[in-house]
């Protein structure tokens, strides 16, 4: 079956070969819903635009939704003939309807329809996505209340840094999800605009109402410039970024929490659920699900840069390079989906080992901050409290004792002024405790944190 779109200007028919080149068909069919409902709404304006009679504009619509049923259950052939997901949706209209099926066409071109059809996927994809990000979230704040008295490590530089709650830890990652979610919100905003009506470049001499069609497929508005309508793919662009965001995020959380489930660390027990065993060493429970989303997340950069590629040379307007964005943008969306499906009970399954945290938290002299600042509020200039709890470390590290367990004496001997009160901001609990300032981690200020998220995940109880 020859392409609709060879008209009589063709000598020859395709070269087998180009047919195989060239077809989208393998990745575009799973466009077909945005493709039939982006047609209806183009029939139904050609109607009221006077094109097509209301009758057929009837048995169009019809038509169309039996074909997308057939295609939906895998009963209308795909053929590489047909080129892509456009061709094979019209010819199967014209087998049925004819000439009815032929005027479809009209003022429009696949330029505007790719990209019609590509708006309207990218935007129900990114809606999913926001869902998915707000059931991570709400998985890392359900932990909350349950982790509530663990204090952790913080790290930078991946060395032992200053003593935080757990749920401190859960709030970070949520709080980088919500700027995932705000990124996904901003892109919708530019996705969600009408490319249909600019036809192939310049607009079409017919009579047409862009904005009927707009409307009935839910956009906010129609696109102003036909040349840049037909070229732009930043909304693709964007939402490949979006997602290679959200990837690294996946990433380094993932990276944590192997390093958290090592013996090493000892901080997590992973669901095994979630975990795969080794063929030869019977001991190992192996997080290959965070390791595959770390994993992943590469494919997720790559895809966005094979995207910046595509188009960063391209003239205005369409060009056929641009059938190349689908198979990136639909892996990056694949990718991400699989893995965020995965991350939520991964997150709400895992286990702290409160006791192996606990037994070495006094390690890495967590305390040593709190310190200083003690020193300070007592009229101690920072850089002089700064060395002075230097030497005390190095003193503690000498006895093989944390801070808390030098005597009054020692401390005393580096600093006079010091009294008993000292104790009390000692230790990991005591130096949590102390971090008060807005954002931090003391208690009060995590219980606010923790309660402000519930109420704007909608989960207050
Ligand atoms: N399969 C094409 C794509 O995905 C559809 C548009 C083709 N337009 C054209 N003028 N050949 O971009």
């Amino acid at each position: 079956m020859e392409s609709p779109s060879r008209s009589g200007v063709f000598e020859s028919k395709t070269d087998d070969r180009v047919e195989r080149f060239a077809e989208s068909i393998s990745f575009d069919a799973r466009l077909f819903p945005q493709d039939i409902r982006g047609s209806i709404a183009h029939a139904r304006m050609l109607a009221a635009k006077g094109w097509i009679t209301a009758t057929e504009a009837t048995q169009i619509e019809m038509t169309l939704r039996e074909i997308g049923e057939e295609l939906a259950g895998g009963k209308l052939p795909l053929r590489i003939e047909l080129e892509d997901i456009h061709m094979h949706i019209e010819q199967a209209l014209i087998d049925r309807l004819g000439d009815v099926g032929r005027k479809l066409h009209t003022a429009r071109s696949r330029n505007d329809q790719v990209s019609t059809d590509m708006r309207l996927w990218v935007r129900e994809a990114l809606d999913r996505v926001d869902v998915a990000l707000a059931a991570l979230q709400a998985a890392f704040v359900g932990r909350c209340d349950a982790d509530a008295d663990v204090i952790l490590p913080a790290y930078t530089h991946l060395q032992r840094a200053q003593p935080v709650l757990a749920p401190h830890y859960w709030l970070a990652y949520v709080e980088k999800f919500q700027r995932d979610r705000e990124r996904v919100a901003d892109c919708r905003r530019r996705v969600n605009r009408c490319s249909l009506g600019v036809a192939a470049v310049a607009g079409t001499s017919l009579d047409i109402d862009r904005r009927m069609t707009a409307t009935e497929l839910g956009f906010d508005s129609v696109t102003p410039n036909s040349l840049d309508t037909s070229s732009d793919r930043d909304f693709v662009l964007e939402s490949g970024f979006v997602l290679a965001m959200i990837a690294s995020h996946l990433s380094g959380w993932a990276e944590e929490w192997i390093l958290w489930s090592t013996v090493e660390f000892g901080f997590l027990k992973l669901p095994h659920a979630f975990c795969t065993g080794s063929s030869i060493m019977p001991q190992k429970v192996n997080p290959d699900v965070l390791e595959l989303t770390r994993g992943k997340s590469a494919r997720v950069m790559g895809n966005l840069q094979t995207l910046m590629l595509l188009v960063k040379n391209l003239p205005l307007a369409y060009n056929r390079d641009l059938q190349e964005d689908k198979p990136p943008l639909f892996d990056s969306f694949d990718t991400i989906e699989a893995a965020l499906e995965l991350a939520a009970p991964l997150v709400a399954g895992a286990e702290l080992r409160r006791e192996s945290i606990a037994a070495r938290l006094e390690l890495g002299y967590l305390d040593a901050t709190t310190l200083m600042e003690y020193l300070i509020a007592q009229g101690m200039p920072q850089r002089r409290a700064h060395h002075l709890v230097g030497g005390l470390v190095g003193e503690a590290m000498r006895q093989g004792v944390p801070l808390a367990e030098l005597s009054l004496d020692t401390l005393r001997e580096h600093a006079p002024e010091l009294d008993m009160k000292v104790y009390g901001v000692l230790g990991a609990a005591n130096a949590v405790a102390a971090f008060r300032s807005e954002g931090s981690t003391s208690p009060e200020r995590v219980a606010e944190q923790v309660a402000a998220w519930k109420v704007r995940l909608g989960e207050a109880d």
